[in-house]
């Protein structure tokens, strides 16, 4: 692989936790439980190789619509996660940022949370974005309102509301934006991730569900990516 043509900035939707298990006839709790495995080496793989920062799906905020148990399954998932992974990751000079409503989560998950960001906050290897309890549009909303305050308060003007400082108001400030976006399981929809980030990423949709999404899927989907032409509405010369 030409580590000169890797993207900055990876973001995966891990989905078909759910399919896998039932293939595999358990319960869903242990096809996300399998999901958090690859999750593992997708890290380690994407520090190791020098990817600027990668961002994962993990709970959107429509995710609360599945059941009680799923929810619950998912959260003590979430708090057993930060409990085993801190150290390595901290080790790893992975920089942890939330994307999401953070004051929307239980409170357990949410000082879990908390304690890793400010844990991490001055590691300076891979930025890792865990999107929690997030949803695009939303991130958008916040960003106008969060901008619409400042012209109030008169410490920005209506003309300095540009891409920049449009930027500057989502969770993923100071990033680069999304150069490449996996979607495992086949399914082809952004399901509202990184709608702003994503304008000019490029796509892949491996068929391989999440838990069975291993580094030579990733290898694979690195090295389409480098065989893209990426044109930004230009013409070559
Ligand atoms: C993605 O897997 C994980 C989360 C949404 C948390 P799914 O649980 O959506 O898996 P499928 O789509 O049902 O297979
Ligand atoms: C998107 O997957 C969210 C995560 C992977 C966390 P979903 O499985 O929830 O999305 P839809 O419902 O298929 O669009
Ligand atoms: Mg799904």
């Amino acid at each position: 692989m030409n580590p000169e043509g890797l993207p900055k900035h990876v973001a995966i939707i891990m989905d078909g936790n759910g399919r896998w298990a039932q293939q595999h006839k358990l319960q869903i709790a242990l096809g996300h439980q399998a999901g958090v495995e690859s999750l593992r080496d997708i890290i380690r793989e994407s520090s190791d190789i020098g990817i600027n920062t990668l961002s994962i799906y993990a709970f959107s905020t429509e995710n609360w619509r599945r059941s009680e148990k799923e929810v619950s399954a998912l959260m003590s998932l979430l708090l057993r996660y930060f409990a085993s992974e801190i150290d390595e990751l901290d080790e790893k000079n992975v920089c942890i940022r939330i994307l999401g409503d953070k004051q929307g989560l239980p409170e357990p998950q949410r000082d879990a949370v908390i304690r890793a960001e400010e844990r991490t906050k001055n590691n300076t290897g891979l930025n890792l974005c865990i999107a929690l309890n997030y949803g695009g549009r939303a991130e958008i909303v916040r960003a106008a309102r969060s901008l619409a305050q400042k012209v109030r308060d008169g410490q920005l003007s209506v003309e300095d509301i540009d891409d920049d400082a449009f930027s500057r108001e989502l969770y993923t400030a100071g990033l680069p934006d999304v150069d490449l976006l996996i979607r495992t399981s086949g399914e082809q929809r952004l399901s509202g991730f990184l709608l702003w980030q994503c304008s000019y990423a490029e796509f892949e949709f491996p068929s391989t569900l999440w838990p069975d999404f291993t580094l030579e899927d990733y290898h694979k989907a690195l090295e389409l990516y480098q065989q893209r032409d990426r044109r930004y509405g230009g013409r070559k010369a």
